[in-house]
């Protein structure tokens, strides 16, 4: 059947859902109530082929991250297809425009995650300048042989300054956080946070001006080709010498060359990296580095976290079966 006017839905039959990762039960059970549910059990990643296969019998998709809705697959979606509900906050695998042009709405998950990837950020801000990961591995190895006052020495984190580029939901839950070990917090977004919301954070009108007084870093802004490698070897010269950069946003941000040179050399202290260009092959040099403390994409990773994701990617689901305007529409 194919759907021009969504409101006519379950009147006829109930729409087919194709949902292309193992979604939390209790998510999947709800969704089994009300929909005709394609899962994929095993959490298979399907390639773009089997993808737009699965999609002939779908007409709206719960899609992930890990599946890259380019111009071109969009363009190969069938007719039925009429939205694209992403269980994450960021979208920047979907082609927006595409999406868009075709008449495919899209939605993402935003404010239910921004808890827990602050955590996740906090514990990359505090591994990675208490060497954590390098301590853990000398433990692990047995190569932890006896403790001296000169052992393992980090940087202190308490009552020091933390730049946050991207003072959006998760920003500002990060900014909330490191205000509880004393850190005063410099800012860069687009536009500046209203007064209230800023809590005494100070704002830099540019990424340039704000870089130099950031001893500790952390990234909370969205993938765009804006923000596409905007941390370059040439910002990353704007820091203060024995920095540590945290990134919890995407990948996409940094240029790895950039950011491996400048760890290699010692002239930023160390990295605290969830996310990555092109996950999860990364780039080699990253593995080769005692300091960066590295995690594999697990920012909103809690239970409780990845089931509201889903109960939100449902609302959105659910208001564009019945013809309403989805909270979190993108396009
Ligand atoms: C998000 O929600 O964007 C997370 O990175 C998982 O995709």
């Amino acid at each position: 059947m194919t759907h021009t006017n969504t409101s006519t839905w379950g009147k006829i039959e109930a729409p087919a859902v194709l949902v292309t990762r193992k979604l939390p039960d209790a998510v999947e059970d709800r969704l089994r109530r009300t929909y005709k549910a394609f899962l994929n059990p095993d959490d298979r990643l399907y390639s773009s082929d089997e993808l737009l296969n699965k999609a002939s019998e779908a007409d709206i998709i719960i899609a992930c991250h890990t599946e890259k809705f380019t111009a071109d697959v969009i363009a190969r979606l069938p007719e039925r297809v009429v939205a694209i509900c992403n269980f994450s906050v960021g979208y920047d695998h979907v082609d927006t425009a595409a999406a868009k042009s075709r008449g495919i709405i899209v939605t993402n998950t935003p404010d239910v995650l921004s808890d827990a990837t602050a955590e996740t950020a906090m514990l990359l801000l505090l591994g990675a300048a208490r060497r954590a990961s390098e301590g853990e591995m000398l433990v692990r190895t047995r190569q932890w042989r006896d403790w001296s006052p000169s052992f393992m020495v980090g940087l202190q984190v308490t009552g020091k300054r933390l730049g946050i580029l991207g003072m959006g939901r998760v920003g500002q839950v990060m900014a909330q956080r490191a205000r509880g070990f004393g850190m005063e917090i410099h800012y860069h977004n687009r536009r500046p946070l209203d007064p209230a919301a800023e809590h005494g954070a100070i704002y830099h009108p540019t990424v340039d001006n704000l870089l130099p007084h950031c001893p500790f870093l952390s990234i909370h802004c969205p993938a765009t080709p804006e923000t596409q490698g905007l941390l370059d070897a040439r910002r990353f010269g704007l820091l203060p010498k024995n920095a540590v950069v945290v990134n919890t946003a995407r990948g996409a941000i940094i240029d790895d060359d950039a950011l491996i040179a400048a760890l290699r050399s010692r002239q930023i202290f160390a990295a605290g990296l969830d996310v990555f260009n092109n996950e999860p092959e990364i780039h080699p040099g990253y593995r080769e580095l005692t300091n960066a403390f590295l995690l594999p994409h697990i920012g909103s990773a809690t239970r409780e976290t990845r089931d509201a994701m889903g109960f939100r990617a449902l609302d959105n689901l659910d208001a564009i079966v019945a013809g309403r305007e989805p909270k979190d529409r993108v396009a």
